[in-house]
């Protein structure tokens, strides 16, 4: 039975899924088991969701076309979390144990490449223009994951600077899922264009929402550790307006010590802050929507970005 977010995307999910099984075998034991289990393993689709959607929202077009993007940027994202495990040294995803806890960093990073290689295959048709848009999703992904790596335990860091980074590392690659579902069915460049700003706007709330339950979330729910981010100095929302009301907390930053501020977002109000803002990048995604002709694709479009504000895993 489908998982799919939508109805309306429900069997082209399915032929995501099966594509993605397909491309990931391998004679190697450890890369087709380990490979095989990270995609099968329960993840939202929110990425081929949008794609898929965005498609039909301006008038649908070549779906397996669609289906073979989609299982592309899903996997550029299951990649990304196998080497984001290394990096952030989390034991958890998706409610099951990390790669990296059964199999170790080294082969982590390996079966991490070895997705995302795999998924060469799948767009090596898919024509310059797709291929071009989701090389760029590529390089802002590892941009923005490296600035936020350099940003870690700094006090200086603001607010503008935070939405600019998660922006690379999380919304230039939705934007893109908009928009590659637009190209697949020849729209016009402002239908193009407000995709594009859909999808950022999305993945904006997204992730001021996946960084806020790092702090109030549920472990076993999110199926990943939460309140990690801050005790290894990166720094979103809650953290920030903690500082901006406490300045003198800065010190604390720089001496790598986060109970104190811990406790200044508690009392400061820093997760309701996080709240508001995840609800205004919503509202902007679903406002970036005005352009399309209404249709129960652009009505799932607006209720998947309104979800990603309030959810709770
Ligand atoms: C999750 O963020 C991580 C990302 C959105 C990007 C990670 C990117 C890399 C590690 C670069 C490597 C890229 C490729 C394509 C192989 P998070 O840590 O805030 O979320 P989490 O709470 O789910 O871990
Ligand atoms: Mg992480």
């Amino acid at each position: 039975m489908s998982t799919a977010w939508s109805p309306l995307v429900a069997d082209a999910i399915d032929q995501v899924e099966a594509l993605m099984a397909q491309s990931l075998s391998s004679q190697v034991p450890l890369l087709h088991h380990a490979a095989g289990l990270v995609v099968s393993a329960g993840g939202k689709r929110l990425r081929p969701t949008v794609l898929l959607l965005s498609q039909r929202a301006v008038g649908g077009g070549d779906v397996p076309f669609a289906v073979r993007l989609a299982a592309a940027v899903e996997m550029v994202h299951t990649a990304s979390l196998v080497h984001d495990d290394i990096n952030d040294r989390s034991d958890l995803r998706r409610g099951q144990p990390a790669v990296r806890t059964r199999w170790g960093d080294a082969a982590a990073l390996l079966v991490g490449d070895f997705v995302f290689v795999r998924l060469l295959g799948l767009v090596a048709e898919a024509g310059v223009e797709a291929i071009q848009l989701l090389a760029q999703a590529c390089g802002a992904l590892v941009e923005g994951e490296t600035l936020q790596l350099l940003s870690t335990w700094d006090a200086s860091l603001t607010a503008e600077r935070y939405l600019e980074i998660i922006g690379q590392k999380t919304a230039v690659l939705l934007a893109t899922c908009a928009e590659l579902g637009a190209l697949t069915a020849g729209a016009a460049i402002d239908e193009r264009k407000a995709l594009h700003a859909y999808g950022y706007h999305l993945g904006l709330a997204y992730q001021i929402r996946d960084d806020t339950l790092d702090l109030i979330g549920d472990r076993e729910r999110m199926g990943k550790p939460n309140a990690s981010d801050l005790d290894q100095g990166l720094l979103s929302l809650p953290a920030l307006h903690a500082l901006r009301m406490r300045p003198e907390l800065a010190s604390c930053v720089r001496e790598r010590n986060p109970e104190p501020l811990k406790a200044a977002i508690r009392e400061t109000g820093g997760v309701e802050e996080a709240t508001t803002a995840a609800r205004v990048q919503a509202e902007a995604a679903a406002a970036a929507l005005a352009p399309l002709p209404p249709s129960a694709a652009r009505d799932e479009l607006e209720r998947l970005a309104r979800w990603a504000a309030e959810r709770e895993r």
